[in-house]
């Protein structure tokens, strides 16, 4: 007998596997669209098609159970254990600092600078990291945060920093910023704390070494003397930012 099967292609089977998994689940786990566009599609979870797809179940409106539960009132250091993918470079960049003999100022803006990089989003990540933190922290760390998306594409000889060479490996050599970062280049160059945002470069460890022992809990004090942790907990604070951390708790959220 000559079965005919339409193999499947590792993308349905894959599809046929997450929807297999949600079966499994009490709620209904949805994509936002800022996620489908991630994987190059303009797309998204309709209300009505996924409920018939899933009958008797309901949306997800709380935790994903799939990723770390995270406490009633969150602190940024809980975040930096459940939610942020990967905190090496931060923790080392702001050793660097430390060790260098930098106010906790900048030690702080040092661990913060890319928060926005491994718990949420790649482009423009020197704003979205700012405006996560702006509420919360002295003004001349978030603006140093927001900064320095510009100021790491510029040498600056006087600190001795130059343009990465890393920058070269990942962009090629012919990369040039858009004029966008430029002009912001130009403004933070004329500003009174230009050189707090140099220092997020000058401290920002492009090769680190994997070996090196760094841990969130050296940093605590640094964070309690110079991170207002809001006592109803980062994200249910009514600060302009809580959104962007409920997000983060909460990224399956359906509405
Ligand atoms: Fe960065
Ligand atoms: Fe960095």
């Amino acid at each position: 007998m000559n079965e005919h099967h339409n193999p499947k292609s590792m993308s349905e089977r894959a599809d046929e596997l997450e929807e297999e998994k949600m079966h499994e689940m009490e709620r209904i786990i949805t994509k936002s669209t800022f996620g489908y566009l991630m994987d190059g599609r303009v797309e998204m979870d309709a209300g009505a098609g996924m409920m018939a797809r899933h009958p008797g179940r309901y949306f997800l409106m709380g935790d994903d159970p799939r990723l770390p539960k995270m406490p009633a009132k969150p602190t940024l250091v809980d975040y930096f254990r459940r939610r942020f993918a990967s905190t090496a470079h931060l923790v080392q960049s702001a050793t660097h600092a430390l060790k260098d003999g930098q106010p906790e100022k900048v030690v702080l803006a040092c661990l913060l600078h890319d928060i926005a990089v491994v718990s949420f989003i790649r482009c423009d990540h020197g704003y979205w990291g700012a405006q996560m933190i702006e509420p919360y922290v002295d003004e001349e760390v978030a603006w140093a945060i927001k900064m320095h998306q510009a100021l790491r594409f510029f040498p600056d000889d006087s600190v001795g920093y130059g343009y990465p060479e890393l920058y070269k490996k990942f962009f090629g050599p012919d990369y040039k910023p858009e004029p966008y970062i430029l002009e912001e280049y130009n403004r933070a160059r004329q500003h009174k704390w230009y050189m707090t945002s140099r220092l997020i470069c000058v401290n920002d460890i492009y090769s680190f070494d994997p070996n090196a022992k760094v841990n969130i809990d050296d940093f605590v004090d640094i964070i309690g003397r110079n991170f207002k942790q809001p006592k109803e907990g980062l994200g249910f604070d009514n600060s302009p930012s809580a959104h962007m951390w409920r997000t983060i708790m909460w990224p399956t959220r359906f509405l």
